[in-house]
């Protein structure tokens, strides 16, 4: 079972990101490909009201309903986190003993994984992985649910297509599940055993949970050296994503106005979204976190990069079709590549 959702979530990402690779082909046969998917994936500047008929606006809905993406994907990833900590602390401390003296030599490889081939261990490795992927997706998600609401300044103009919104929906369900992909069904599994604990004791019946502080937290600290690098590398994603829509955020006088005006500072000094090269990296820390070694999450990885770089490269057609004096040395989001 573990594996078919899996399956579902590879091929999910596989069947999203082929058509926006292909569409990118620069052939003219592929033109009417390309034109489909900029439809689907115009929002705000790029899909100004001027620039679309009144029948097309139907299937539209405004650009501030990116709230409810963050909305479902902060109660969904907590969710998850929540699960998931509770189905590691439940399994690891019944393993945790041959686990308490790492060696010098496990640290550097990488942490749990090689301690045993044990497959308790294995999973439990996993699980704790699971646990610490989600800690960093929720601090991302929950950041841009304050973002959407306190900084950014959705003008009452800026519209997405329906699917882009759908789209966005499915992605924040799917990309906090790929993250925990290879342990969500046991860890169902493993609430829905408690729940029905719960209603078959019931309340007063249930044994009080002894919970241990340290054993909550320290295999978090024991995980390995890749996932420190991967969270030093999310921090910096994390940190210029903030500083790049504080700058946006700040470039109209009024909450309510819809002019644009060329960005400056941070990253924009360099590409004309660093909001988009912020969201890459912190995906990618992902991949580092993980040591590379878990496909859901590279496809899930590759779907960001292929998505934000066909809304950027539009993006950057956009900045230099409406200011003459738009800066020249400005890339569309990948310094010195794109
Ligand atoms: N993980 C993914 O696959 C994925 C997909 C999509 C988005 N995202 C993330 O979501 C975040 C927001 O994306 P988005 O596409 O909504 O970004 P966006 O189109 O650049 O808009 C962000 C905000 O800045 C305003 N803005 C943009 N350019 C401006 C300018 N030149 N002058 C004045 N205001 C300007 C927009 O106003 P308007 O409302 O008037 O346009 C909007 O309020 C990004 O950080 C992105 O990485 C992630």
């Amino acid at each position: 079972m573990e594996t078919l959702l899996v399956l579902f979530l590879r091929l999910s990402w596989i069947a999203a990101t082929l058509p926006i690779i292909i569409a990118s082909i620069p052939i003219p046969k592929l033109n009417f490909l390309r034109k489909i998917l900029l439809v689907f994936a115009k929002r705000g500047k790029t899909m100004h009201p001027s620039s679309f008929s009144s029948s097309s606006q139907k299937f539209t809905v405004p650009q501030r309903f990116f709230l409810h993406f963050y909305v479902v994907a902060s109660i969904w990833t907590m969710f998850l986190l929540v699960a998931t900590w509770v189905y590691a602390y439940r399994m690891v401390p019944l393993v945790m003993e041959p686990l308490s003296f790492p060696t010098l030599t496990s640290f550097l490889i990488g942490g749990l994984t090689i301690r045993t081939g044990s497959a308790d261990l294995r999973h439990g490795y996993v699980a704790w992985q699971g646990v610490y992927l989600l800690l960093l997706m929720e601090a991302h998600v929950l950041r841009r649910l304050f973002e959407t609401i306190y900084v950014c300044n959705y003008s009452p103009s800026a519209r997405m297509h329906i699917v882009g919104y759908f789209t966005g929906l499915f992605f924040y369900i799917a990309a906090p599940l790929s993250l925990c992909g290879d342990c969500a069904l046991k860890v169902f599994d493993c609430l829905a055993n408690l729940v029905t604990e719960f209603i078959v004791r019931g309340k007063n019946q249930m044994p009080l949970p002894e919970i241990d502080f340290w054993l909550v937290l320290n295999p978090l600290t024991r995980l390995g050296w890749k996932h420190w690098i991967g969270a030093a590398v999310f921090s910096w994603g994390w940190i210029h994503q903030y500083r790049c829509h504080k700058i946006l955020g700040s470039l109209r006088d009024s909450r309510h106005a819809d002019e644009y005006v060329i960005p400056h500072g941070d990253w924009f000094e360099i590409v004309s979204s660093p909001h988009y090269l912020a969201e890459i990296v912190i995906y990618a820390s992902f991949v580092v976190a993980t040591g590379g070694s878990n496909l859901t999450i590279w496809l899930l990885f590759v779907f960001v990069v292929a998505n934000l770089a066909f809304a950027a490269v539009e993006t950057h057609n956009w900045y230099r079709r409406k200011f003459e004096d738009y800066p020249s040395r400005r890339y569309a989001i990948i310094p010195f590549i794109l």
